[in-house]
C-alpha cells in the first residue's frame, strides 16, 4: 500500500489510537477473545510502520485502561502475558527501526514481569528518534488528572509551587504526557464513538476519526486513509474559516 496520495507537508506529529474491537474480531471467527488480542499485535506493527514511514513522530496506543482491570481475571492475565511476549519479541526490531518506547499510566501496578520487560525495552530504545511509541497501560485520563492535582496540592503546601503560576501549560507539565505534544489526530476502531477516559485534557483540539474496522483488521491502508481524512479537514481552533485561509 503506498502513501503517495498524502500531503507530506501536513502530516500530524502525534497520532493516538484507541485500539478497540479485538474481542468482536475473535468472535466473528469463532475464536476466544484472547486470539483477538494476539491478532491485534500485528495491527500495532502495521500502524507503527505506517506512521514511521510518513514521518509521524509520536504514536500513542491505548493498550490497557484503568477500567480494563475489571475484566475477567483470565483475560487480564492473558493480556499481561501477551504484552510481555510482544515486548521481548519485538524490542530488537523496534530498536533497529529507530523506535523509542515510552509508557503512560499507572505502570507501577502492572505485574513485575511487565514492569521488567518495559523497563528493559525503554532503556534499550531510549536514544532512538525516528518515532516514539507511547503505550498507555493502566491509563485513564481521570486517574492522570487526579494524580496531577494531588502532586500540585502537595507541592503547594510544601512551598515548591506558587498557586499564582498555575496555568494551562503548567497543568500539562504535571500530566504523564508532559514530554509529548498533544495529538492532532485520534483514531478509534470498531465503531464505538466515545473517548473511554483517554487523553481527555490532551484531546481538546484533536481531530477525531472513528471507523467501523475492528482493530485486528486495521492495516496500513486504513491508517493512511485516516491520515487522508485528517488532511481534508480545516482546523480552526475557534477562529473563522476566513482567518485560517488568510493565515
Ligand atoms: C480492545 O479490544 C483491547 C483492549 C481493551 C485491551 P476489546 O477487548 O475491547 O474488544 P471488544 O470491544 O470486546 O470487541
Ligand atoms: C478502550 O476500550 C480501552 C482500550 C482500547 C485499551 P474498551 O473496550 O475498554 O472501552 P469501552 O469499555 O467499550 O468504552
Ligand atoms: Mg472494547
Amino acid at each position: 500500500m503506498n502513501n503517495h496520495f498524502l500531503d507530506k507537508n501536513n502530516i500530524p506529529k502525534h497520532v493516538a489510537i484507541i485500539m478497540d474491537g479485538n474481542g468482536r474480531g475473535a468472535k466473528q471467527k469463532g475464536e476466544m477473545r484472547i486470539f483477538g488480542h494476539t491478532n491485534g499485535v500485528e495491527s500495532v506493527r502495521e500502524s507503527l510502520t505506517a506512521a514511521a514511514e510518513i514521518g509521524v513522530k509520536y504514536l500513542t496506543l491505548y493498550a490497557f485502561s484503568t477500567e480494563n482491570w475489571n475484566r475477567p481475571k483470565e483475560e487480564v492475565a492473558a493480556l499481561m502475558d501477551l504484552l510481555v511476549k510482544a515486548i521481548y519479541d519485538e524490542v530488537e526490531e523496534l530498536n533497529e527501526k529507530g523506535v523509542r518506547l515510552e509508557t503512560i499510566g499507572n505502570t507501577s501496578i502492572l505485574p513485575v514481569s511487565c514492569r521488567e520487560a518495559l523497563t528493559k525495552a525503554k532503556e534499550r530504545t531510549k536514544n532512538n528518534d525516528k518515532i516514539t511509541l507511547i503505550l498507555a497501560l493502566s491509563y485513564s485520563s481521570r486517574w492522570e488528572i487526579a494524580q496531577a492535582v494531588k502532586t500540585m496540592a502537595e507541592e503547594s503546601i510544601s512551598g515548591k509551587l506558587d498557586v499564582e503560576t498555575i496555568n494551562e501549560d503548567l497543568i500539562s507539565s504535571y500530566l504523564s504526557t508532559s514530554n509529548f505534544p498533544d495529538p492532532e489526530l485520534l483514531i478509534r476502531t470498531s465503531g464505538e464513538n466515545r473517548v473511554s477516559n483517554f487523553l481527555m485534557w490532551q484531546l481538546a483540539y484533536t481531530e477525531l476519526y472513528f471507523t467501523e474496522t475492528l482493530w485486528p483488521d486495521f492495516k496500513k491502508e486504513h491508517f493512511f486513509k485516516a491520515i487522508k481524512d485528517y488532511q481534508d479537514r480545516e482546523r480552526r481552533f475557534g477562529k473563522t474559516s476566513e482567518q485560517i485561509v488568510n493565515e
